[in-house]
């Protein structure tokens, strides 16, 4: 009896710390993002006040773009990846208008790495542009 309620115990802890796992890893992916990238992408729709002092598109603007060009998840997964680490406009599939504004994308190297970007990109590409965004362009 003792030995049956141990393994159910045990059962119990595995399940919990895995449901646990999924769950931490997407709340993971959000805060990299929050750290590694929202200070140039903010996640909201800036006011025309916010729009004169941005230093890099909305997130969901680029998200835009990058679904607007037919991107499936995996693809947008793989640019965003490469495009973090090695930027150039050539790649860059935004307006050009979004390099000469803010010019181009300093390159993330050194601040984020390839799996973090991963888990970066596949949470951007699920949770932008939100439901509802209607594309505006950077007009002021
Ligand atoms: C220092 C500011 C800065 C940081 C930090 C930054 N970006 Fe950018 N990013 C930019 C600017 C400016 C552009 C627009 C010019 C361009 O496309 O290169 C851009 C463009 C992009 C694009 C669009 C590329 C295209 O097709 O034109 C993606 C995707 C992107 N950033 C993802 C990220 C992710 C993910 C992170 C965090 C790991 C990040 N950025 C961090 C400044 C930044």
């Amino acid at each position: 009896m003792k030995r049956l309620l141990k393994m159910t115990f045990l059962g119990v802890v595995t399940l919990a710390s895995v449901s646990n796992g999924a769950q931490k890893s997407a709340l993971d992916a959000k805060t990299l993002f929050e750290r590694k990238c929202a200070m140039c992408h903010i996640t909201r729709r800036p006011t025309p006040e916010m729009k004169k002092s941005l230093v890099a598109p909305p997130i969901m603007g680029v998200m835009h773009h990058i679904k607007d060009h037919g991107l499936d998840e995996n693809e947008a997964v793989k640019f965003i990846t490469d495009y973090v680490l090695h930027p150039s406009k050539e790649k860059a599939l935004c307006e050009a208008q979004g390099i000469e504004r803010f010019g181009l994308m300093p390159s993330q190297q050194g601040n984020v790495t390839e799996k973090e970007l991963e888990a970066i990109a596949r949470y951007i590409y699920r949770n932008f542009p939100p439901k509802g965004f209607r594309h505006r362009g950077m007009q002021r």
